[in-house]
């Protein structure tokens, strides 16, 4: 099987998969990195939401393949050595999660999108996260938390 090589939150990864495997897969099965959740596997959830090069994109809809040579940062990247990222302060601050399976796909589309738009209004983010599905329906502290971590 050929080797696919890229970064993973900030270390370089190399893994010998088929190159068809979808990277979620991969994250969860080979590389034991769980928080980017397992919800539909076609892309629709968002319960996978994790960044590429920067960008929120979902890892079961990317074949591993596809990837060398990029840089891919799921949750458990997002905090560095001074502490906890600023959306996941203000997730803490707001109560956020419920059953929390699908929040840090919920986090990670929030810093996507607060690195786009510093300053997004309710629609803005309704916009944003309306594809990211959350069963409990914590919509309103989701929005609640973006605001928070805005300021
Ligand atoms: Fe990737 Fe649902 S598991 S979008």
């Amino acid at each position: 099987m050929p080797a696919h090589s890229f970064l993973l939150n900030g270390q370089p990864v190399s893994v010998d998969s088929p190159a068809d495997l979808p990277l979620l897969w991969v994250l969860r099965d080979v590389l034991g990195v769980t928080g980017p959740k397992y919800g539909c596997g076609v892309g629709v959830c968002g319960a996978c939401t994790s960044h590429l090069d920067g960008e929120a994109f979902r890892p079961c809809l990317h074949p591993v393949g596809d990837i060398a040579g990029r840089e891919v940062k799921t949750i458990e990247g997002l905090a560095d050595a001074s502490g906890l990222h600023p959306v996941q302060e203000a997730w803490i601050a707001e109560d956020v999660a419920q059953c929390g399976f699908c929040q840090p796909g919920q986090i990670m589309a929030a810093v996507a999108l607060l690195r786009k738009n510093p300053q997004p209004s309710d629609a803005d983010i309704d916009a944003a996260m309306s594809d990211n599905v959350c069963r409990c329906g914590t919509y309103v502290r989701i929005r609640a938390a973006i605001h928070r971590a805005a300021l």
